[in-house]
């Protein structure tokens, strides 16, 4: 992924990009006590000046998630997410970062038909969007599929517990891993995703208990969403963490902002400035020079405007 220059700025001006052998290093830093010296902070993004804020402040990661569709689409689930909406938003984001290392989520349909299509898909993130990383939902079944896209030196992001692109196979958005059958089964979805060659795992709505046995168990670093803290690394939905959502939200969010209200705020205040007519004012408005400023004074229409001397 390259770094490309901004604000007129050459790009030694900014910090180094984070790579995915640097990621995976933060699993094996460990301090005295066992714990990650530096956990792995990701969120999701989707447009530049975002991916620029959140870059800014230091997130390591930042995904362009398949959760596009219904955090900034306004769709009921992640499936009618396209590889070109993907595309599109993540071309943005890598514009927008000079440090965080950007992953692409491959959209439902564009892995699941067959193994060539998939890696063309992948292929594009990286060569057209600039993206260091894909994502894929699921584990043992995705197995071959990984490890193809690694050997073609595409690394992979795996994403087990909770797929939401298998909404309807799962019959709803729910806690996976609840029974011990159920544990056993996120469990070998993680290690198969860890044996195929995947750099990092996303660990969706599953016990703490179950995230805490997989994170000490891998040797790949361990992203968790409602997967408790012990994992190597957090991930949020921008639109969740921003406090900027409609409908229900989950146990596991924590709104660090709350730009929806405050976005409300300022655009009724817009509203009333408009209408009262203290904006824009005088300092927000261009001014003309001296003379056509007394010629366009009201009641001295000395010479029509335009015409000649
Ligand atoms: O699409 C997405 O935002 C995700 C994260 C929740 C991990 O897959």
């Amino acid at each position: 992924m390259s770094t490309a220059p901004r604000d007129g700025l050459p790009a030694s001006a900014f910090p180094a990009r984070i790579t995915v052998p640097e990621i995976l290093k933060r699993k094996t830093s460990r301090d005295s006590s066992g714990q990650p010296q530096s956990k792995i902070v990701c969120l999701t993004a989707y447009d530049y000046p975002t991916a620029r804020a959140l870059d800014e402040a230091g997130i390591d990661i930042l995904l362009v998630g398949d959760s596009l569709g219904m955090a900034v689409l306004g769709y009921e689930s992640t499936l009618p997410v396209t590889v070109e909406d993907i595309l599109f938003c993540s071309r943005a984001v890598v514009r927008g970062t000079s440090r965080a290392l950007v992953v692409a989520d491959m959209p439902f349909g564009s892995y699941q038909i067959n193994a060539e299509d998939a890696m063309r898909e992948a292929v594009r993130f990286i060569k057209e969007a600039g993206v260091a990383a894909v994502k894929v939902e699921g584990g043992e079944r995705r197995l071959d599929l990984i490890a193809r896209l690694v050997d073609a030196e595409i690394p992979v992001m795996g994403h087990v517990g909770l797929t939401p692109q298998s909404v309807h196979a799962m019959g709803g958005y729910s806690v996976q891993g609840r029974t011990e059958d159920a544990a056993e089964r996120v469990l070998r979805d993680a290690r198969a995703v860890e044996a195929a060659g995947a750099f990092s795992v996303v660990l969706e709505s599953v016990p703490r208990e179950l995230a805490a046995r997989i994170t000490a168990e891998l040797r790949i670093p361990t992203i968790g969403i409602g997967a408790g803290p012990d994992c190597d690394g957090q991930i949020l939905v921008f639109h969740d963490f921003a406090g900027w959502t409609y409908g229900h939200t989950a146990k596991f969010v924590r709104a660090f902002a709350h730009l929806r209200e405050e976005l409300a705020q300022a655009a009724a205040e817009y509203r009333d400035a408009v209408r009262s007519g203290t904006f824009p004012g005088d300092a927000e408005s261009y001014h003309a020079a001296a003379e056509l400023r007394e010629r366009l004074a009201p009641g001295k229409p000395a010479r029509p405007i335009g015409a000649r001397r």
